[in-house]
């Protein structure tokens, strides 16, 4: 695997597969590559002739200069991580190399898929900030497939709706959640926990196994199933952000779970951000 930091290294790299017709894959990271990150190297491998994985830590998506300060890095590691895996191609450029001076161009999605949920919480620009840089990156790859994660459940909508909007030419694959044994959700921030919050984190994936086990014990009402919710919440003595019942399209609120349904929860556990999500069935079985 080589790394490349500047485009036109990038660009240079995919010339010959793009004559020969090789297809491209490409896996967007922030870096401190885990198991969930893997899976998507790993799939991109299995289904293109060429992987490209991208890593960089885009600072117009941080909400608070705290959290990308304390966002973890750690290149040499996912060098070996996403080789293993089976990248071609590591991109991890300079913060100039994508913002240079003078950069004065950004991308939205409007309206409730970036203003409800994570909009609420870290305000519509975290994900203006996103669909600028996948814009970009996506332009500067110019894959046939780029491979995001379940966990970000709105951020997958928001990116299928950039491709939509924009005809960008680019199949979007969407893979599982993978989690640890006990059922934490992977994520880069996950290493950030400190003792005792490590087990409280859990408050988030038990509360979905908690709706799934409430719906298949027949309830459907979205605010009952909220405030159940919110117990477990507590039990784990974590304040929830949201526990939000959602189509799972338009991240419009369902007042019953009657057909598929976005069960998404956030909360901060100790320093520390976290999401997760599951898409509900009325008979009560989930899918993270
Ligand atoms: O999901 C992430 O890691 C980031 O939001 C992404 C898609 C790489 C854009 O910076």
């Amino acid at each position: 695997m080589r790394t490349v930091r500047t485009v036109a290294e990038l660009r240079a790299a995919l010339k010959q597969p793009r004559r020969e017709e090789r297809s491209i894959g490409l896996v967007p990271t922030m870096g401190f590559l885990h198991d969930g990150h893997l899976s998507l190297i790993r799939q991109a491998r299995a289904e293109h002739d060429e992987v490209v994985v991208s890593l960089f830590v885009n600072p117009t998506q941080f909400n608070e200069a705290s959290d990308l300060a304390a966002y973890p890095r750690d290149e040499r590691r996912d060098a070996a991580l996403a080789a293993e895996a089976g990248a071609d191609l590591l991109f991890a450029p300079p913060v100039e190399e994508v913002y240079p001076t003078g950069f004065a161009t950004e991308v939205r999605v409007g309206g409730p898929l970036t203003e409800s949920l994570e909009g609420v919480q870290r305000g519509a620009g975290h994900f203006h900030g996103v669909t600028t840089v996948v814009t970009k990156l996506l332009n500067m790859v110019q894959p046939d497939t780029a491979y995001f994660g379940q966990k970000d459940a709105q951020q997958a909508l928001v990116i299928r709706r950039l491709v939509r909007d924009l005809d960008l030419p680019v199949r979007i694959e969407v893979l599982p959640t993978v989690r640890e044994p006990d059922g934490l959700a992977l994520s880069s921030r996950n290493v950030r926990l400190q003792g005792e919050d490590r087990r409280r984190a859990l408050a988030l994936s038990r509360a979905l196994q908690a709706a799934e086990s409430d719906l298949a014990a027949g309830v459907r009402d979205a605010a009952e199933l909220t405030a159940g919710l919110a117990d477990v919440f507590s039990a784990f003595d974590v304040e929830p952000e949201y526990i939000a019942l959602v189509d799972p399209e338009t991240l419009a609120p369902v007042a019953t779970v009657d057909q598929e349904t976005l069960l998404a929860v956030a909360a901060k556990v100790g320093e520390v951000r976290l999401i997760d999500n599951t898409i509900l069935n009325s008979n009560g079985n989930g899918r993270a």
